[in-house]
């Protein structure tokens, strides 16, 4: 290794992938949310909050996309460190309305320019400018972000969300078991998430190796090189699955749960990847086919359709993985 790292040095890494990894979720459950908040905008404001609700709900997902960019290249500079990325994410912080959506990303955005201060700063001082560079490019994003929600502080909408929807006799299909069913399909897309953006990185780490044998350099390093890109493709499609299942149940009017279930594994090369893989998208077809045998019984057609098209990709993504089993 060009650079002399520590494990100290390594861990406080990880500590800006946790914390990417957190707002990203955030973001993106917020943008989900704005669903919720817009069936509660007062009737004679409806067209100046509908504009704000709108404009809001595009950053963060801009945002969203942007952290998990910055999440997977700290892991990829983490991998060639020699190190091992985490998966493990800092805590999500939601709220209720725009302006704590605004505040709790004044105070996420703060923490991450005082921790890439300090990692730029470490950076420098043992001669790693790779890692400085990407933390300089992230900073100013960040720096962005946090003026982007500072405008939004000041936002008066609480009591908005007073003004409870009334219950009609359609809202009593969706009742609390319902909705810790559906959300159980979002930790899975939220633990998907994590696993493969990690596989990902890791994955174009290990196709560049140095390899023993001129047949490891044909088959291994391609494999390594194809299961990453596949990877890509699949992780932009878990983002989707969970920014509409989260969609639809802040809709319902339910809450969104933030934390991956089952807990994200990596595992040490391209053949363990894919095992593990293989099993997150069958547990997820296992767990889509429940959820669309609850909705159908309880009549929730909308919920259905959404999952019959979700679990149709969770098929593809099935059989992609299984192509490169050996
Ligand atoms: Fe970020
Ligand atoms: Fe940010
Ligand atoms: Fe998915
Ligand atoms: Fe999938």
């Amino acid at each position: 290794m060009s650079v002399k790292t520590t494990a100290e040095y390594v861990n406080l890494l990880n500590q800006a992938v946790s914390r990417e990894i957190q707002v990203s979720i955030q973001y993106i459950l917020q943008h989900a949310k704005m669903e919720k908040l817009l069936r509660r905008i007062i009737p004679e404001n409806i067209l100046l909050d509908k504009t704000t609700y709108d404009a809001v709900g595009k950053f963060l997902k801009e945002f969203a996309i942007q952290e998990m960019k910055h999440a997977a290249a700290i892991m990829e500079r983490i991998y060639y460190l020699g190190g091992s990325a985490t998966t493990k994410a800092d805590k999500p912080k939601i709220g209720d309305n725009l302006s704590e959506f605004a505040k709790n990303g004044v105070k996420a955005e703060e923490e991450a320019l005082i921790l890439y201060r300090k990692i730029i700063e470490a950076a420098g001082k043992i001669g790693d400018w790779e890692t400085r560079e990407i933390f300089e490019k992230i900073y100013s994003e960040e720096e962005q972000h946090f003026f982007k929600f500072q405008e939004y502080t000041g936002m008066r909408d609480e009591v908005e969300t007073s003004e409870a929807v009334p219950m009609s006799e359609w809202r009593k299909i969706f009742t609390s078991d319902y909705f810790a069913l559906l959300n159980k399909a979002v930790a899975s897309e939220i633990s998907a998430i994590i696993q493969y953006t990690n596989q990902h990185e890791k994955a174009s780490y290990l196709a560049l190796r140095v390899k023993n044998t001129p047949l490891e350099v044909i088959t291994e390093s391609n494999k390594a090189k194809v299961v990453s890109e596949l990877l890509k493709k699949i992780f932009m499609a878990e983002m989707e699955h969970l920014e509409k299942i989260s969609e639809r149940i802040y809709l319902l009017e339910g809450e969104a749960v933030f934390t991956p279930d089952p807990l994200p594994q990596v595992g040490e090369d391209a053949d363990a990847f894919l095992k593990l893989d293989h099993e997150a998208e069958n547990n997820a077809i296992v767990l889509y086919r429940k959820i669309i045998e609850e909705a159908m019984k309880r009549g929730d057609t909308a919920t259905r359709r959404m999952f019959e098209d979700i679990v149709m990709q969770e098929e593809e993504h099935y059989w992609n993985f299984d192509d490169f089993l050996k």
